[in-house]
């Protein structure tokens, strides 16, 4: 898979894999469990190794269907992205829900630790000292946040003493591009990876002439190309799929890039 650079030194996979709604919404839903470890194994064995969950998914269950599956795999190869979710912002909070989504992970660190959503009423620098604690203690290797502005960035990033925020993950596709304007370029000036949820729109099928064309001209499909223009803006897309026929087609978005003049196209026309 190819790589981008996240803060200083990680490279990480161009292409995620999302697993919101796998165990349930916002509160556990058991009665899959079986079928959701599956299409958990079958997304890794593909090759996903870049996985996004959070403490809020399943009401945790997602993280535990994610940990049960990952026993089968080299923990090693895979970076594990997690969410504090806005409630749990407070200092003590953060670190007792970091513990909590580590035990449902199985997991003795995540890779990366996000900030799910801003919470005006805690002051920024109490959750990131609690987040800078949790890298100390080699719980979390990076430190991050998730649906913040450029604003809310900019002070998350004031915030830090020693670590830095090293990705911003928003809603971003190529039907849906706000971010293009402020966020994108400041993120890259402050050397943060920003990561595209929802990047096919939910798979709604959302189709565009000019995406069509380039499917054609590519030989890709719509979605491919839309992955891939995420991925030419440097940014890295979760896609998440539970058909197998999906997982591999979001893959099919890796290892080659629409060039200059049809990013500049598809911008125009969008
Ligand atoms: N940080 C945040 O606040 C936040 C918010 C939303 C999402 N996220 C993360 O981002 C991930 C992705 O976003 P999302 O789940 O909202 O939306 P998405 O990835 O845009 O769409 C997922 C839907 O698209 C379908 N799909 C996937 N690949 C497809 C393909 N090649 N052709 C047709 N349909 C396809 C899936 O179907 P099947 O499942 O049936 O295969 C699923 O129904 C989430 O799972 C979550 O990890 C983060």
């Amino acid at each position: 898979m190819e790589k981008f650079r996240i803060g200083k030194y990680e490279e990480v996979d161009v292409l995620g894999y999302g697993t919101w709604l796998i165990g349930g919404n916002s509160s556990p839903d058991y009665s899959r469990d079986e079928y959701y470890v599956k299409v958990l194994t079958t997304a890794f064995e593909l090759g996903y190794r870049l996985i996004d969950t959070a403490e809020y998914y399943g009401g945790g269950h997602t993280e535990e269907l994610v940990g049960k599956a990952l026993k089968k795999f080299n923990r090693e190869e895979f970076f594990i992205i997690s969410k504090v979710w806005p409630t749990h912002l407070h200092y003590d909070d953060v670190l007792k829900a970091a513990e909590n989504s580590l035990r449902r992970l199985e997991l003795k660190h995540v890779d990366l630790y996000l900030i799910h959503w801003p919470n005006p009423n805690v002051p920024i620098e109490e959750t990131v000292s609690a987040l800078e604690r949790l890298v100390e203690e080699g719980k979390v290797r990076y430190i991050g946040v998730s649906n913040f502005s450029v604003q809310q960035l900019k002070e998350a990033i004031e915030a830090t003493r020693k670590y830095d925020i090293v990705a911003n993950e928003v809603k971003y596709s190529v039907w849906d591009r706000r971010v293009e304007d402020e966020l994108l370029p400041f993120a890259e000036q402050n050397n943060v990876r920003i990561i595209a949820y929802t990047p096919l729109e939910r798979g709604k099928g959302v189709k565009g002439t000019i995406l069509d064309e380039m499917a054609k001209k590519y030989g890709k499909t719509v979605n491919q190309i839309a992955l891939n223009y995420l991925i030419s803006m440097k940014t890295i897309p979760i896609p998440k799929a539970e058909k197998r026929e999906h997982m591999i087609e979001n893959l099919g978005a890796v290892g080659w890039r629409i060039g200059e003049e049809d990013l500049n196209m598809i911008k125009r026309s969008l």
